[in-house]
């Protein structure tokens, strides 16, 4: 009678732990799965080889944490869990994954590769909580257990990101980190912040604080507005609103919508997305797409009037632009910062007599040239500070040197990426016709973009080189809250991650659908409001 007691029991108990499929995206390189499982108790110790490695181990600790609600500990040296980096190479983002059932072992070469096992041990924690039950003793327990599973693994691209305009519409920090998080999930590590354009300024500028003052940083309801206001009401829609957190009181104005960044609110995101192995790419757009810098200072503008582009024939808008970005290089610590130099109305350059002079006197051909005369000089600057130039693919036209690097953007015009790489120069794709994720979705998008060539087929080996990945970009003219962004990235982020860090020839459609469907549960319990995969009545 024990026998069979304690038969039934373990059979009960086995019941309680099923083990947890592993679903990784993007896709691993190797995944090997074995018996048993590691079991999360509470107060056990995250060990880290490393001092380097403090802030991965906390960062680890709170996902932890929140998921289980247990508490744990961590420290330099042995754990359950373990962070171990060897032969060191940032370069390197490659990392192993061991668990079975005495614990986890995580060893890379790099941070960003311990980052890279972070994301696939939280991808190989249960989405829920289990219980046990013994129904002799009335003894139950919650339970979080993890499969025993070696994880070989490293990316294709290097450059894997998301694109974030808060200037259309403003996301606060907390909105903002919370994407970061959801980045480090998905191993995307680029956060390009497109922090300037005509509808405000989104980033405090010591030398220029009227920039972001009451009456520039904030602004009255625009035809954008409009747009999803209407929709909301016709949809029904709370997510289409514009949220009153943004509004403020400006005296003279009345209720404006808007807000900006202070530095320390900078310094604040750029340290959370570094714990999660997230570069921040500043965009601070010029010579086009600055309407409200132009506004501010009217100087800036060709004809005075507070019209955009900036006026290139002027030394002070020059000044204007170096002191802007020395603030910005102070701001973000890494290797890329954005021009932007994209939809560029050169044509008021032709009726300006200081740009033409500008144009005789640099011995220019014509306007595109006068473009690429700013970006070049501005390139130098960059350089000079241990930046490199980033930009939106118009910047080839006039002509660029080979040390910057090109956002290709206009999927409509498809010779960008091998112009620019047969010239030598870098590209991230971003083309439109994948990764614009503020174009509307229907049920064949995530398929269109899993299945695409976004890497143009017709590049030889040397270009494929050049080639440094994929972002995608999330234009806020109509995404007026995180609940409506959430919906216009969500499953879409997910196909871009595996694109960019899974080799195509390793990219199948039939593969990654069920570990997606398995992975909108997850997004569910994370409380994001992803778009369904079906929307129509089959
Ligand atoms: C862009 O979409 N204008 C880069
Ligand atoms: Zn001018």
């Amino acid at each position: 009678m024990k026998r069979l007691s304690i038969l039934f029991t373990s059979l009960l108990l086995c019941a309680g732990t099923a083990m947890a499929a592993v679903n990784i995206i993007p896709k691993p390189t190797s995944v090997v799965e074995k018996e048993g499982e590691f079991v999360f108790t509470k107060g056990f110790t995250i060990g880290y080889s490393d001092a380097s490695l403090e802030p991965a181990a906390t960062y680890l600790q709170e996902v932890l944490e929140n998921e289980t609600g247990f508490r744990f500990k961590t420290k330099l040296g042995k754990g359950k869990v373990q962070l171990s980096l060897v032969l060191p190479d940032e370069n390197d983002e490659s990392y192993e994954l061991v668990c079975d059932k005495k614990g986890v072992l995580i060893t890379a070469h790099s941070y960003r590769g311990i980052i890279n096992g972070i994301a696939t041990l939280r991808q190989l924690m249960p989405i829920k909580c289990r219980r046990n039950y013994c129904m002799f003793g009335g003894f139950h327990k919650f339970y979080w257990g993890i499969p025993s599973v070696t994880i070989k693994d490293a990316p294709n691209f290097h450059w894997r990101g998301l694109m974030l305009d808060p200037v259309r519409h403003f996301f606060s920090v907390e909105e903002t980190k919370r994407l970061l998080d959801q980045m480090a999930l998905y191993k995307l590590n680029k956060f390009h912040w497109h922090l300037s354009d005509n509808e405000g300024f989104r980033m405090e500028v010591k030398a220029y604080p009227e920039l972001t003052g009451d009456s520039m940083a904030w602004r009255r309801f625009n035809s954008h507005d409009r747009q999803c206001l209407d929709r909301a009401a016709k949809e029904n829609n709370p997510a289409m609103l514009i949220p009153w957190k943004f509004f403020k009181e400006v005296e003279g104005f009345g209720e404006l919508y808007g807000g900006y960044y202070t530095q320390d609110e900078i310094r604040d995101v750029v340290k959370y997305a570094a714990v999660r192995g997230i570069d921040v790419i500043p965009e601070i757009d010029m010579p086009g797409h600055n309407g409200s810098a132009c506004w501010c200072y009217r100087w800036l503008s060709c004809t005075q009037d507070g019209r955009e582009p900036l006026c290139l024939g002027r030394n002070s808008t020059i000044e204007f632009a170096e002191k802007v970005y020395d603030e910005v290089f102070q701001l973000f610590p890494y290797e890329y910062v954005s021009i932007g130099g994209d939809e560029v109305n050169r044509r008021r350059w032709s009726e300006c007599s200081e740009c033409k002079k500008r144009i005789e006197s640099e011995g220019l051909k014509d306007v595109s040239e006068l473009q690429a005369w700013f970006t070049k000089k501005m390139e130098k600057y960059f350089n000079a500070h241990g930046r490199r130039i980033l930009g939106w693919d118009e910047i080839l036209e006039g002509g660029l040197s080979k040390t910057a690097t090109v956002h290709w953007w206009r999927g409509d015009h498809p010779d960008v990426t091998q112009k620019a790489t047969a010239m030598g120069n870098e590209v991230v794709l971003c083309p439109f016709t994948f990764l614009y994720f503020d174009y509307a979705q229907d049920d064949n998008t995530l398929r269109h973009i899993y299945d695409g060539d976004i890497v143009p087929v017709d590049l030889t080996p040397e270009q494929l080189k050049l080639i440094k990945g994929m972002q995608a970009n999330i234009w806020c003219e109509r995404i007026p809250t995180e609940a409506r962004m959430q919906w216009m990235v969500f499953p879409r982020a997910l196909a871009l991650a595996e694109k960019a860090w899974t080799p195509r020839s390793e990219q199948s459609w039939d593969d990654f659908f069920p570990r997606l469907q398995a992975h909108l549960k997850r997004l569910d319990a994370m409380g994001i409001q992803y778009r369904p995969l079906q929307t129509k009545r089959p």
